[in-house]
């Protein structure tokens, strides 16, 4: 196979200057997960990439890009700025690619969306996708700048939490189609509205090939100003997934089946029945989003549609395991308003003693208070029967909780999970979730030694 980058090009792209030639066959950043002929890209960012230059090569690094002289026994590709370097090459990337490419964003449902996408996709031809959910300013050129030349499609995760960078990222990706999944108060202390998230993440539209097309979460109260935003900036088409009559992706039925659901859906019109290897009608609409992807780069949608058997639900995002006679449901890896709806949606067609064990949304500005006690309306319509919660602003929620659903609460995981042990008995189904920072794997860890 023949290199991902060579010295030659590498250097064209970045006009830096090589030590002496070499050939990679990847990229990376991190010298813990370096992959043996990679070239690493030594950022500075918490730490300075320049110290870990001689463990790259220890790796098995093919080159390292440095901005500053060092002692080095493998070569070197000096440049003035490595992020810049970095970015050079994802530019050039997208330059020398034939690649048909998906970007996504939205306020949750990225990493899902991309990974349906790299199935739905991958059936049809080779397919490049993000590494995990590198989405900002140094994962979207990492992704962008480790996509093989031949590859047919790819599909790239872009985040934000400020204006501007979103416009900045897809201006390197230059998709044809832009897709957002859905908008919800996330990193809201900082936005103050969801209109103003709304306008933030149309930004990706922006970046949109001459007659790419904006892919809208019609179902979103913020799916018109999204719309209207794409139509703004002149996207060459504005096309809609979701439930209602006028969407060119409509999910016209969600039953569920064991490990996943069997969906009925029309994309611009053509039936399309599929069996998705994961629950949940959000999982289901972001199928759908990456399905009307597929129908616009003229991709065969029945044979994508095929391939979404295999999906399974993600690491913390709705990942299952048994645990001694429990059944536990770990989305424990994030949390927002929509996200939470979503996961109490999916107890809510558990079998069994329904459970939920919440902790704080964080970043969630002034009305937080408020964002959490209205989670009492979705884990009502989920009929959970036990509520555990947990850090200081699920204190709003379980003030509002009926005495009945009332398991526990504490400030942190440590101190709720002893609560939590206590009460479990077989045949229980647990949902785990909350922001990251609130440290819920710690209670998945717990369940799996219950097990
Ligand atoms: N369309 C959606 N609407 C609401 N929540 C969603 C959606 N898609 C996924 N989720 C949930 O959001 C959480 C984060 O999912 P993920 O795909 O990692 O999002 P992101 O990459 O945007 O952070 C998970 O709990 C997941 O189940
Ligand atoms: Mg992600």
């Amino acid at each position: 196979m023949s290199a991902l980058w060579t010295s030659a090009d590498a250097q064209a792209a970045t006009l830096g200057h090589a030590s002496a030639a070499f050939g990679a066959s990847g990229i990376s950043i991190d010298t813990r997960t370096l992959v043996r002929g990679d070239l690493f890209v030594a950022l500075k960012d918490a730490r300075d990439g320049h110290d870990f230059v001689p463990a790259a090569f220890a790796a098995g690094a093919s080159a390292a890009m440095v901005s500053r002289m060092l002692e080095s026994n493998g070569p070197l590709l000096t440049v003035a700025n490595t992020l810049r370097g970095l970015e050079d090459l994802a530019r050039a990337a997208r330059v020398r690619s034939n690649a048909k490419i998906v970007a996504v964003t939205g306020s949750a449902g990225k990493t899902t969306t991309k990974e349906i996408l790299r199935i739905a996709l991958g059936a049809l031809g080779s397919t490049h996708c993000s590494a995990a959910s590198f989405n900002n300013h140094w994962g979207v050129p990492l992704s962008l700048a480790s996509m093989p030349a031949e590859a047919r499609y790819a599909v790239l995760e872009i985040g934000m939490n400020h204006f501007g960078e979103i416009r900045a990222l897809v201006g390197m990706v230059r998709p044809q189609v832009a897709l957002v999944t859905t908008i919800a108060p996330a990193h809201l202390a900082f936005f103050g509205s969801c209109e103003a998230i709304a306008d933030a993440k149309s930004e990706i539209f922006e970046g949109l090939e001459a007659g790419g097309a904006a892919l809208i979460p019609a179902d979103s109260p913020y799916g018109e100003r999204l719309a209207q935003r794409a139509r703004q900036i002149h996207a060459g088409r504005v096309l809609r997934f979701g439930s209602g009559p006028d969407c060119d992706a409509r999910l016209s039925s969600y039953d569920a089946i064991d490990a996943g659901a069997r969906i009925g859906a029309e994309v611009f019109g053509t039936p399309v029945e599929f069996v998705l290897g994961a629950p949940g009608r959000h999982i289901a609409v972001n199928a759908l989003a990456a399905l009307l992807a597929v129908a616009v780069l003229e991709g065969d949608v029945l044979n994508a549609a095929a391939a979404l058997k295999s999906f399974g639900p993600l690491k913390g995002r709705g990942a299952r395991f048994s645990a001694g006679g429990i059944e536990v449901i770990d989305e424990s890896y994030n949390a927002n308003p929509a996200s939470m709806a979503a996961a109490l949606a999916l107890l809510g067609e558990a079998k069994g003693r329904r459970i939920a064990v919440l902790g704080d949304m964080l970043e969630m500005g002034a009305d937080a208070a408020s964002h959490h006690a209205s989670l009492a309306a979705p884990i009502e319509a989920a009929r959970a029967d036990l509520v555990f919660l947990c850090g200081p602003n699920m204190r709003a929620l379980w003030d509002k909780l009926p005495a009945s659903r009332r398991g526990g609460h504490a400030l942190s995981a440590g101190e709720l999970i002893p609560l939590l042990m206590r009460e479990l008995r077989d045949g229980d189904v647990v949902l785990v979730k909350g922001s990251n920072g609130m440290k819920l794997s710690a209670a998945i860890d717990a369940l799996k030694v219950r097990g």
